[in-house]
C-alpha cells in the first residue's frame, strides 16, 4: 500500500548541531513539496530529532512519543532521527511499535530515501551508519533565523570523555573540506546573513583527520574572515587540551571573531578530570585561561560542568566551585551526571545520590548567578556593539540582539535596523538581558 502525505512537524532536542541537522532535514522535505506544520496534533508526519547526551533528554522524547500515540487516533508517520537513532538503532522499533523510521546523525542525507521506503509500504526503514559521509548539501538548510547561521565544520569526536555518549552517536571526527565551508559561508553572506557560528564537537581538531590538507582551525578562520558581508564569526566547542596560542592570537587579530569562547572544564579536581579522561589538569586549564586573557584581555568565557560524577567527594566538588569562583565565567552550563549506556563511566556505580547532586548544582547556580549580576552591574554605562536580530516579541518598539560576548540586549529602535550592527549604551539590566539606548545610528547598509 502506498501512502501520501502533505505536511510534517519536526521537533528538535539538544545541541546546535542537532538544530542545524533539523534545518537541513526541513530543507530536504520542503524541496520534495511537503509543507512544514507547527501543529503536532494534525501533521501527517512527525519527526523527532533527538539528543542522548543526558538521561533526561532521552526520557523527555520517550515520554512525548508515548503521549502522542495515546492522543492521536489517526496514524501519522513517525520518525526518530539524531543521537537516539544512532545509539539505539533498530531496537527502537521494538520499544515503539508505531515507529516508521530511524535515521542516525550520520545519515541526514538519506532522509528522502528512508521516507520513500515508508511511503511505498515498507513496514520500517532505518539508516544509521557509524561514520559521516560528507555528502550533505548544507545549502539546502531551511533557516528560521535570517541574521545568524550555524555552519558545520567538523562532525564527530575522537576524545572519548568517559561520561560522554557523543563519540558513539556521532562517530569519529570528519572535517569538512575548506572549499565547501567557504562556499557555504559566501552563499550565506549573499543571502544577507551577518553572523556565522562554526560548529563541531571539538572545532580545534579541524583538519587533523586530513593530514594532507595541512590546514588547522586557525587557518580556516583567517580564510573565512575575508568573506565580505559576514560581520561576525563565532565557534563552538573547544576542548581545552587542543586550544592553541595561534587560535588565541586569531581571536585577537581577526576583528570579525567574537571574543566569547566556550571552554568547558567539566570538573575542578584532577582526580575527577583523570577519571573523566579529559587529558588536562585544573592547573593546565587555568594556565591556558591566563594565557588567553593575556593575549585577549576582554575575552569572555563559557563552560560546561558536571557535578556528581561517580565517586566525586564534597572536597572535590568544592574544587570545581573554586575554579568557577576564580575564572568568573560569563556563562556556565551546569549538569548533574547521568550514566550513559556504552560509555566507559558506565562501569562505575552512579553513587552520588540525587539530593547531593542537586545540592551541588544549586550551589554552582547560585554562584554563577552572583557572578553574572556583578558582571552586568559592571557593564552599566558602557557602550556595547549589538548585532540587531529581530523585533522583541513582547514589545514591537524594542529591538533585540546580542553583544559580541553573547549578551542579550534590548533597546528601542526601528525594525529597518535588523541585520545591522549598532552601538548601544547600557543603562540597566533585567535578569540576564541588558537594556539600553542606541547611540547615533550606524548606517544599516554601510556594513
Ligand atoms: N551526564 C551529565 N552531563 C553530561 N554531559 C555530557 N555527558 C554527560 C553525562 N553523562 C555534558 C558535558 C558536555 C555537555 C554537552 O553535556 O558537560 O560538555
Ligand atoms: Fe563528549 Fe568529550 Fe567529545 Fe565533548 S570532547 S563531545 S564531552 S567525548
Amino acid at each position: 500500500m502506498t501512502r501520501k502525505i502533505a505536511t510534517f512537524f519536526l521537533k528538535t532536542y539538544g545541541c546546535q548541531m542537532n538544530e542545524l541537522d533539523s534545518e537541513v532535514m526541513v530543507g530536504l522535505l520542503k524541496r520534495r513539496g511537503l509543507v512544514q506544520s507547527f501543529d503536532e496534533s494534525s501533521a501527517d508526519m512527525l519527526i523527532f530529532n533527538t539528543c542522548s547526551v543526558r538521561d533526561l533528554a532521552e526520557r523527555k522524547v520517550m515520554g512525548k512519543l508515548g503521549m502522542l500515540c495515546r492522543s492521536r487516533t489517526d496514524r501519522p508517520i513517525i520518525g526518530i532521527t539524531g543521537c537516539m537513532a544512532s545509539s539505539k538503532k533498530a531496537s527502537l522499533f521494538s520499544k515503539l511499535p508505531y515507529l516508521d523510521f530511524v535515521l542516525g546523525t550520520n545519515n541526514i542525507g538519506d532522509l528522502n530515501a528512508v521516507l520513500d521506503d515508508v511511503l511505498s509500504g515498507k513496514e520500517h526503514s532505518i539508516a544509521a551508519d557509524d561514520v559521516f559521509h560528507d555528502d550533505v548539501d548544507f545549502r539546502l538548510a531551511s533557516r528560521e533565523d535570517k541574521v545568524k547561521a550555524y555552519v558545520s565544520i567538523i562532525r564527530g569526536c575522537n576524545n572519548f570523555c568517559s561520561y560522554c555518549i557523543v563519540p558513539y552517536t556521532r562517530g569519529r571526527e570528519v572535517s569538512r573540506p575548506i572549499e565547501d565551508i567557504i562556499t557555504e559561508c559566501t552563499h550565506l553572506a549573499s543571502e544577507g546573513y551577518k553572523e556565522i557560528t562554526l560548529l563541531g564537537q571539538n572545532v580545534n581538531s579541524y583538519g587533523k583527520d586530513q593530514a594532507s590538507w595541512n590546514i588547522r582551525f586557525h587557518d580556516l578562520l583567517y580564510s573565512l574572515e575575508k568573506i565580505p558581508g559576514i560581520e561576525r564569526i563565532r565557534f563552538m566547542t573547544s576542548h581545552p587540551k587542543d586550544i592553541t596560542r595561534e587560535l588565541m592570537e586569531a581571536v585577537r587579530d581577526i576583528p570579525k571573531l567574537c571574543e566569547f569562547i566556550h571552554f568547558p572544564i567539566q570538573a575542578g579536581s584532577n582526580r575527577v578530570l583523570k577519571k573523566m579522561n579529559r587529558k588536562y589538569t585544573a592547573e593546565e586549564y587555568l594556565e591556558k585561561i591566563a594565557m588567553f586573557r593575556e593575549i585577549v584581555p576582554n575575552v569572555a568565557l563559557g563552560t560546561d560542568i558536571i557535578v556528581g560524577f561517580p565517586t566525586e567527594t564534597d572536597e572535590e566538588f568544592m574544587m570545581t566551585y573554586d575554579v568557577m569562583e576564580k575564572v568568573r565565567y560569563d556563562m556556565a552550563f551546569l549538569f548533574a551526571y547521568s550514566t550513559r549506556k556504552g560509555t566507559a563511566a558506565e562501569r562505575w556505580d552512579d553513587d552520588i545520590v540525587r539530593e547531593v547532586k542537586d545540592e551541588r548544582l544549586q550551589k554552582l547556580i547560585a554562584l554563577q548567578n552572583d557572578i553574572c549580576s556583578q558582571q552586568r552591574q559592571k557593564i552599566l554605562g558602557d557602550t556595547v556593539e549589538v548585532l540587531v536580530e529581530e523585533v522583541n516579541f513582547r514589545d514591537a518598539t524594542m529591538l533585540k540582539g546580542r553583544t559580541r560576548c553573547w549578551k542579550n540586549t534590548l533597546f528601542p529602535g526601528d525594525k529597518s535596523l535588523i541585520g545591522s550592527v549598532q552601538d548601544v549604551k547600557v543603562h540597566s539590566y533585567h535578569h540576564q538581558t541588558l537594556l539600553g539606548e542606541m547611540c547615533e545610528a550606524r548606517d544599516p547598509f554601510d556594513l
